[in-house]
């Protein structure tokens, strides 16, 4: 399977949004808002064009990784560092590496970047095979100071984080206003809202502190 991978163009704007809610639909919780959190992220300044990468398959976009710039508070000290996500792959095309080649990739331009580490949530089963460890043997903890089991990171170079530990600060890019959601809804196909296996799982992690 050739895939290709492209920076997003503004033109692929409106249909990576569609393939988010696809990819995401039902996935976490009945529904999905990481459309309207895609659709968000472009329009901020911590949004890192450099590393916002679609992956194309025949022609067609099926897949795509965007990161924002967030922070690791230190005390008074601020350190950037980078966020992804979300990350997403038409339900169809999954398992089949797509994501990993997304992630990959963008993990080493990063590098080439000279970005410290990038620090997300998200599910350790899946993230470890990057090289992403738990936040607790960095000391990074969420903003009430704890350890959750979905907070991983990855350090880009040897050491990067020496010195380092603190808060890690999403800030207000992954917020989501829910008027503002049921509004940008209008503007997609409707879709059935159900539960499923995959929202045990989540809430299972989601609940795990280390
Ligand atoms: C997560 C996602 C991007 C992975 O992309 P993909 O192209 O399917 O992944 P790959 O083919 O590279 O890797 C597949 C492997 O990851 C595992 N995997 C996929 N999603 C997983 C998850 N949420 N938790 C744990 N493992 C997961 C698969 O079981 C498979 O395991 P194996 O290699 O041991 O067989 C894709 O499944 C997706 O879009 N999911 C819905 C949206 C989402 O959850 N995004 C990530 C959160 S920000």
């Amino acid at each position: 399977m050739e895939i290709v991978l492209k920076l997003e163009e503004e033109k692929d704007y409106k249909l990576v949004d569609e393939i988010t809610r696809e990819a995401f639909w039902n996935t976490y919780f009945p529904g999905c808002c990481e459309h309207l959190i895609i659709h968000n992220l472009r329009k901020t300044k911590e949004f890192v064009n450099k590393l916002d990468f679609v992956a194309i398959y025949n022609n067609k976009i099926i897949g795509n990784i965007v990161y924002v710039e967030t922070k690791v508070i230190d005390n008074n000290m601020e350190h950037t560092v980078l966020t992804f996500g979300p990350l997403s792959v038409l339900p169809e095309y999954q398992n089949k590496g797509i994501g990993s080649k997304l992630i990959n990739h963008t993990i080493n331009l990063s590098q080439e970047m000279g970005y410290k580490a990038i620090i997300i949530y998200g599910d350790p089963g899946y993230y470890k095979r990057f090289g992403f460890k738990e936040s607790k043997e960095y000391n990074i903890t969420n903003k009430d100071k704890k350890y959750p089991a979905a907070l991983l990171v990855l350090e880009l170079y040897p050491n990067a984080l020496n010195g380092i530990a603190g808060i890690f600060e999403e800030g207000k890019n992954y917020e989501i206003n829910e008027k503002e959601l049921e509004e940008f809804e209008k503007g997609f196909t409707e879709k059935d809202k159900m539960v499923t296996k995959s929202q045990e799982r989540f809430i299972e992690i989601g609940n795990k502190y280390l």
